[in-house]
């Protein structure tokens, strides 16, 4: 079975002052074996659920249900949103909304993930409400934006005279929250999100599973190769272990000053899978406390680029600005289309090299192009092959990285599964926005905003 593959050999410079070199990486063998066995017990929720069918069996038993909507609109944000978007930029084709009903078969898909009233309402222009489908995700059932967006397409259903068992699914915990109660209240289908697993590790449960259904995504062979990751990123052997050496990787050039790991997919499909990535490394892992409690403020900033347009806009400060940066490229072997380009102006040299090459030729040789300048000018850089795109590819990444995660965040001594920082900023909108029971906490805030 084709996999992705870990390109590791630019990430060592013995010959830099802050280089790094293997012995550093064989040194911290032992501990990085003893992270990964202590992950193995702990069982972090996101650990065992490829070889869970309970949420996959749940959501293809829908799997008639939410195809029969011309639209599936979902409503959440953050880890409620990202995994989605990264699955259907992924797998399905670019512009998928735009093709026509009988190419694409399945219904659009379109994610709402912020509150922007431009962006909704230019949303809202493009669905039919009675044959849209609303699926609100949220955890919690409280976050703002989710809640905003659910009242606003609530209020259209009922305005349109439709009701709202046939045109809302809740994704939310199984025990808790408003969406819970309103759902057992009003007969509302819901999907559960496992009450031990957070937001940004969610994607394989009914969270991203159910916008990927929909739209025809083979969540099965996502799965598979979440299932076949999971054999790789739980061997103690660091040197055999990507998601392991790869945490160490940037834990190490971490120590050494370099705070910012760029994930610069060439690939336009894969793009999003850096921006997932994102705000997993970001929010798990930028925490003021370690695990003694101790103020520590860690935690390495993720930016995500796309090749080749950021070589014309960040590639300079990469090759030339400060020691600081940990590069992934995510390479794409195999394009599904491809497109020569033409011969035409031959006896133009600025021209003709271009002539009778295909286009992914000239993206990889960028790529590689990039690559080399990188590590003439010793800037640590790494790859994340895959060989094509396809579920079991996406779903052995997404295995991976959330591992990887975890490592990191215990190579860091943090808890990389909660976000005390993004839940003030949520109590603070609360208390302003007027909600019952943060009158207190209202006080308190105003006064400071004042002074
Ligand atoms: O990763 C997280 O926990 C967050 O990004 C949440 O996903 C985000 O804040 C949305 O929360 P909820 O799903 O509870 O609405």
């Amino acid at each position: 079975m084709n996999g992705i593959k870990f390109d590791f050999s630019n990430v060592f410079h013995p010959n830099i002052e802050n280089g790094l070199t293997e012995e550093e990486i064989n040194d911290q063998g032992n501990r990085v074996q003893d992270i990964v066995e202590t992950i193995i017990q702990n069982n972090p929720g996101f650990l065992n659920l490829p070889f869970t069918r309970v949420y996959i069996d749940r959501v293809l038993d829908l799997k008639t249900w939410i195809q029969s909507f011309e639209s599936v609109v979902v409503l959440g944000i953050g880890g409620s949103a990202l995994g989605n978007q990264a699955l259907q930029t992924a797998l399905n084709p670019l512009h998928y909304n735009a093709l026509s009903k009988e190419i694409r078969k399945t219904p659009k898909i379109f994610i709402l993930d912020n509150v922007d009233p431009d962006f909704i309402a230019s949303v809202l222009d493009q669905i039919d409400p009675k044959t849209t489908l609303f699926n609100v995700i949220s955890k919690s059932g409280t976050t703002a934006e989710a809640m905003a967006n659910y009242l606003v397409a609530r209020g259209i259903i009922e305005g349109y005279g439709l009701d709202p068992k046939k045109h809302f699914l809740f994704t939310t915990d199984p025990e808790k929250g408003i969406l819970k109660k309103i759902a057992e209240e009003e007969g509302i289908k819901t999907l559960d999100i496992p009450p031990s697993i957070g937001g940004r590790f969610s994607v394989l449960t009914p969270v991203g599973l159910l916008s990927a259904l929909a739209s025809g995504i083979d969540i099965i062979d996502l799965y598979n190769g979440a299932k076949e990751m999971h054999k790789r990123v739980t061997n103690p052997n660091i040197w055999e272990n990507p998601a392991a050496f790869n945490a160490l990787v940037h834990y190490l050039y971490y120590q050494k000053g370099y705070n910012i790991s760029v994930m610069m997919s060439y690939s336009n499909k894969l793009f999003l899978l850096a921006d997932w990535y994102r705000q997993l490394w970001a929010e798990s892992l930028g925490k003021k406390y370690n695990l003694k409690g101790e103020v520590v403020n860690v935690g390495q900033t993720p930016i995500k680029a796309l090749g080749t347009t950021d070589q014309h806009s960040q590639v300079q400060l990469y090759n030339e600005g400060p020691y600081d940066k940990v590069i992934t490229f995510i390479q794409l072997e195999n394009f599904e289309r491809n497109i020569k380009i033409p011969n035409i102006h031959c006896d133009l040299p600025e021209l003709s090299y271009l002539g009778g090459k295909n286009l992914s030729a000239l993206l990889n040789t960028e790529l590689a192009g990039t690559e080399y300048a990188l590590t003439e000018n010793n800037r640590p850089n790494l790859k994340v092959i895959f060989p094509q795109i396809n579920p079991f590819n996406v779903g052995q990444f997404i295995f991976a990285y959330e591992f990887q995660t975890a490592v990191m965040g215990n190579l860091l001594d943090i808890n990389p599964y909660d976000q005390p920082g993004v839940e003030l900023g949520k109590k603070v909108t609360y208390a302003l926005m007027g909600r019952k029971g943060y009158e207190d906490f209202n006080i308190e805030v105003e006064n400071k905003l004042k002074n």
